[in-house]
């Protein structure tokens, strides 16, 4: 499937109340390459890696309905950070996992968890799994708030799971099953 498919099959933008989540295309990727290449759009918590732009179109490329990134934008048009949902290589199963940042100054202010809960609705809408996951750091509270406010549930501690800044961190597991979502927060219909 090509871009122009995915993008087609794919809701065009996930609305939401204060932010939507619209599928990332080409024209985002020069915004993307420069937010993901500056260390503070990742936080103070999350691993630090350069990636090249020809990477990123790379990615960009290969995404599938499997693995889509999202672009968080205000109701206004301007773009704030963005989202995604991939799945794990793993022997058995295929973890589907969801991580997201925002640029700072739009922080503590809402937008990170309603993303989370729209993509969330998304998922659970639109395939047939049981569980959406995500990991992180242990110190990283405003992300363990939005995933708990949406309803995930702390499984437990992956110990030593991520290289950041030298060091070998602890990273939570979070859950949230089909049965714990129960019906959409936010989207209420399917692409
Ligand atoms: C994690 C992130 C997406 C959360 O989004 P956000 O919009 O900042 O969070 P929200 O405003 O929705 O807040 C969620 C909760 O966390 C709390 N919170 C926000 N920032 C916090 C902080 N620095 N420390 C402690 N709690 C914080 C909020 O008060 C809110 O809880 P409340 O409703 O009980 O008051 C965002 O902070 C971010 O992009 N951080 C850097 C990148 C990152 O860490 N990504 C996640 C990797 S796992």
């Amino acid at each position: 499937m090509n871009r122009e498919q995915l993008f087609e099959l794919v809701f065009k933008v996930l609305e939401g109340r204060n932010v939507n989540l619209r599928v990332m295309e080409k024209e985002d990727l020069p915004l993307f390459a420069e937010w993901v290449n500056k260390p503070e759009f990742f936080g103070e918590y999350n691993p630090l890696r350069q990636t090249s732009k020809p990477e990123i179109e790379k990615d960009y490329d290969k995404s599938t309905l499997e693995q889509t990134g999202f672009i968080i934008e205000k109701k206004d048009g301007s773009k704030i950070g963005y989202i995604c949902h991939f799945t794990l290589v793993h022997p058995v199963g295929r973890p589907l996992e969801i991580g997201y940042s925002l640029v700072p100054n739009e922080r503590g202010k809402g937008y990170g968890t309603e993303a989370v809960e729209i993509i969330v609705d998304y998922l659970f809408l639109s395939k047939s799994i049981m569980r959406v996951q995500a990991c992180t750091d242990t110190r990283n509270l405003a992300s363990q708030k939005a995933l708990e406010k949406t309803g995930f549930k702390k499984e437990g501690t992956m110990r030593k799971y991520l290289f950041s800044r030298g060091e070998l961190r602890d990273a939570y597991l979070y859950s949230i099953l089909r049965e714990e979502w129960k019906q959409p927060k936010i989207l209420t219909k399917t692409a």
